[in-house]
């Protein structure tokens, strides 16, 4: 077999193995010790066989994690950070409020959520639009509540809560700015695994009045009763609303006391389990914006969904948590919604080939709209539309030799059925930050399986606006870094 078709080969399979990833730092921007630029590969090789067979995976049972294998925190190496494991909701015990369906049905079902919450930022990082800032419940259609059916929150962690900690599963957010867990007593609360926080049995438990500042530097607050109240409320029609508190958190062994946590009485959703959410967004209610002064606004993480491997990810947070050798983008703020974390594309290539796309295709503007978002709550990159079609032409022209399937699936218009191969040599994925810093994505991050019988599809959809998102498919097994206090986004240099 001598087409780009290749079958089993001894060099290419170690190519497969020995570069997952590849990093250029920019030279100007790197700021830490740098690793030599490399050459990138103008292909990898993606296992078919081993792709398909992961889809099949026996879902864990109910009774595997509950007690023995729940990873909590992990050890801390360092007093400088807090090292948690992070969950893929498909690894959490929470299946049990998930319906089992099988792989085509889960991913479907992923991308239909995918789609709420791209509606959803789409509507709220449009700043001409005056009603986006004023998102009502009653607004909400049909479409974005039976998103909210399928459960928020695609990331968890588990910290205790209160004192004596009671532990809780709480959903990552990269663009939410408050933490909150649901209280007891509940008017309204949707299902959880673990028992509901009473804040009665917690010593460290207290209430904020209506005048102290940190009630002032919520949005939507009012009192009740003397007490600061919070509402927040997600794009998938999701919401919880209750009184802010001061309470002390538990990450493994570090306590952190004094953060100011929502204390939801009333909450709908379905939160796939999880008693609430960590906000990580750039704002400073957030828990990275309250953690300000001790954690420098640094944290880092690497997202872990698919495989056997029996892997989880990690979160970490501290200036002792920023790895050494990353390649390190400049990060972004919009003004007008501080709680994102933007960074500067300048374009995107495909296998040897930088695809002609102008370069403000990805700008961020100075009222504040397109650009690029960081965001581990949306699955697949987004790209404006004239971009996407120029990076998907390039994609499909270098793959002249698969078998493209006539027609899309999902939110893909690229695909293919790759059932008859067992490896497939694919074009690289890169993107190309400003500064000069290349990343090239492994090919399990933009070549997918969309069913369990071999079909594959190109993992970027078109934005409805000149909005850009890098979601989590893309970000998948990266070491992702966010130095707040410095201003940079950091990629690498390990896998995970
Ligand atoms: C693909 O993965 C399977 C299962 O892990 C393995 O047995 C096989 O040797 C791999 N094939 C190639 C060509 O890498
Ligand atoms: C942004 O808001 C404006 C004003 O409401 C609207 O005309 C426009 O269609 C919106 N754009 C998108 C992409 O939703």
């Amino acid at each position: 077999m001598t087409s780009p078709l290749t079958f089993f080969q001894l060099p290419f399979l170690m190519v497969f193995f020995l570069f997952p990833l590849l990093i250029s730092p920019a030279a100007a921007a790197a700021t830490a010790a740098t690793v030599a630029p490399k050459r990138h590969p103008h292909f990898q090789h993606i296992n078919v066989t081993e792709t398909i067979a992961s889809t099949r995976i026996q879902q864990p049972s109910q009774t595997t994690s509950q007690e023995t294998k729940i990873p909590t925190a992990a050890a801390n190496s360092g007093q400088d950070k807090i090292k948690l494991n992070l969950l893929h909701r498909e690894t959490t015990p929470f299946l049990q409020f998930q319906p089992s369906h099988d792989y085509r049905h889960r991913f479907s079902a992923r991308m239909h959520r995918d789609a709420t919450t791209v509606a959803y930022l789409t509507r709220r990082l449009n700043h001409s639009d005056r009603m986006a800032a004023k998102y009502e419940v009653e607004d909400l259609g049909a479409d974005v509540v039976s998103g909210m059916e399928q459960g928020s929150g695609e990331y968890f962690v588990r910290i205790g809560v209160g004192s004596p900690p009671k532990d809780q599963y709480m959903v990552i957010d990269s663009g939410s700015d408050i933490v909150w867990v649901q209280c007891q007593p509940c008017r309204l609360c949707y299902r959880q695994s673990d028992p509901v926080f009473d804040p009665a049995s917690s010593a460290s438990f207290a209430g904020v009045s209506c005048s102290s500042t940190v009630c002032d530097r919520l949005q939507n607050t009012g009192c009740h009763s003397g007490r600061c109240r919070y509402e927040v409320q997600y794009g998938d029609g999701s919401y919880t609303k209750g009184t802010l508190a001061i309470e002390t958190l538990t990450f493994g062994d570090v306590t952190v006391q004094n953060v100011a946590i929502g204390c939801g009485h009333t909450n709908r959703g379905l939160f796939v389990g999880a008693s609430g959410l960590l906000g990580l967004g750039g704002g400073s209610m957030s828990f990275i914006g309250q953690m300000g002064g001790q954690t420098g606004g640094a944290f880092s993480y690497c997202l872990v969904s698919r495989g056997n491997t029996g892997s989880t990810g990690s979160l970490e947070f501290g200036r002792g948590s920023l790895p050494v050798g990353a390649a390190w983008v400049p990060l972004l703020r919009n003004s007008h919604a501080p709680s994102f974390y933007y960074i500067g594309l300048s374009g995107l290539g495909v296998g040897s080939v930088r695809v002609p796309i102008p370069e403000d295709s990805f700008k961020l503007t100075e009222s504040g709209l397109g650009g690029v978002v960081m965001d581990t709550g949306t699955a697949v990159t987004r790209l404006p539309l004239r971009a996407y079609v120029a990076f998907r032409d390039a994609f499909v022209s270098q793959t002249q030799n698969l078998p493209r399937l006539s027609s899309g699936v999902s939110i893909f218009d690229t695909c293919y059925d790759l059932k008859e191969f067992v490896t497939v040599r694919v074009p690289t994925v890169s993107f190309y930050f400003t500064g000069g810093a290349i990343l090239t994505l492994p090919a399990r991050n933009f070549l997918i399986p969309v069913d369990g019988w071999g079909t594959f599809c190109f993992a970027f959809a078109p934005s409805s606006s000149e909005l850009s998102i890098i979601g989590n498919i893309q970000q998948e097994g990266i070491q992702i870094s966010v130095d707040g206090a410095n201003g940079f986004v950091g990629f690498g240099p390990n896998v995970c």
